[in-house]
């Protein structure tokens, strides 16, 4: 209080600057300069001020978490299996299987770049986890909603729907399939964990109505059956139809658990378990009936590209690669068609 400063010092040298306020000012003052005769009064304005502004501070500090929120829809039910009667050059040329991109949107267009992806002469699909751990989720969806991609539904998206639901008091995401939609009550157990810094959940905060209609239209699993191919995130189970399979199984699925082999785990290290594809491929595409299968979900054992199953998670979010798997097709002359296929490869 003493560091006043030299004008008023010179003023009001008669006593201890303390009281400034408070003290009328001396004969001599008044009428001298304006400076020293408004100050008070400019004191009672700037609180005034300060307290207006204050509050106005508090109302905007209040509501702008309300203003940043993006505006909520619900959600419609996710498709257990969607069927596209679609084959090559009718209308597409090459379908570009792509795996798990978490958002690493630059290696994403660097690989589209890689495989000259046209959209209109090519049916892009991406199998799963496009979004969450890398840095560009919201970046990767705008491409994808602007481009029309289509989707898989992958364990992380649906996460997201979850989280998204929750945190806008929606109800949860169910399946087309009514048996499922009937089966699955999600508990909202995981909105009581330490969730802060959950990657689902800071996403599904961030959600435009455009990115969780896109992430909505994702089915779990694609059928192409003109082509005899599936798009699924996880896996499938070789004993059942497609129509017949789990979503929440696909969605997650790693494993299977002895001895029957009907029940799956996405833990690999579960007792009595065996990779899902190695009994899909045994059954010699027997069921379910031929198809060869595209996935992702399976980091841990990277590219891994066999008969009846094509895996295509190759760890770009561990700093490894992405994967496009092109295929396109052969009519043989007994009408069948040999699917040819083509990797494509970027570093991350
Ligand atoms: C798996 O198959 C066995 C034998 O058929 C049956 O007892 C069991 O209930 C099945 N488990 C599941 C999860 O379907």
């Amino acid at each position: 209080m003493s560091e006043s400063t030299p004008l008023i010092q010179s003023q009001y040298s008669y006593k201890n600057d303390d009281e400034e306020e408070a003290a009328p000012a001396p004969a001599a003052a008044r009428g001298g300069r304006i400076g020293s005769r408004v100050r008070p009064s400019m004191s009672w304005v700037n609180k005034a001020l300060f307290t207006i502004t204050g509050l106005i501070l508090f109302c905007a500090f209040l509501y702008l978490p309300y203003y940043f929120t993006p505006k909520a829809i619900s959600l419609s039910k996710i498709a257990n299996v969607q069927t596209l009667y679609t084959e090559f050059d009718d209308p597409f040329k090459r379908l570009i299987f792509v795996g798990d991109i978490h958002g690493n949107y630059m290696e994403f267009t660097k690989l589209l770049h890689k495989v000259k992806y046209n959209s209109e002469l090519d049916k892009l699909v991406v199998l799963g986890d496009f979004v969450t751990k890398g840095p560009d989720s919201i970046k990767t969806l705008d491409y994808l909603v602007k481009h029309n991609v289509q989707c898989i539904m992958g364990n992380h998206e649906f996460e997201t729907l979850k989280f998204y639901t929750q945190f806008h008091h929606l109800d949860a995401p169910t399946f087309s399939n009514t048996d499922s939609a009937n089966k699955y009550k999600f508990l909202p157990a995981s909105i009581t964990q330490d969730i802060t810094f959950n990657d689902d959940f800071r996403l599904a905060k961030k959600l435009q109505p455009e990115h969780v209609k896109y992430i909505n239209s994702c089915p779990v699993i694609l059928h192409f059956p003109k082509l005899e191919i599936v798009a699924v995130h996880g896996g499938l189970r070789p004993d059942l139809t497609l129509a017949e399979q789990d979503p929440l199984d696909n969605l997650d699925m790693r494993a299977l658990i002895g001895p029957f082999f009907n029940e799956t785990t996405d833990d690999p290290h579960t007792p009595n378990s065996v990779r899902w594809y190695k009994l899909y491929n045994k059954a010699d595409g027997a069921v379910p009936a031929n198809n060869i299968v595209y996935y992702g979900h399976d980091a841990g054992k990277g590219l891994n590209l066999r008969k009846f199953t094509k895996g295509l998670d190759s760890g770009c979010n561990k700093g490894k690669k992405l994967s496009a798997m092109i295929v396109t097709g052969e009519k043989r002359k007994n009408g069948k068609i040999e699917l040819l296929e083509e990797l494509v490869q970027v570093q991350c």
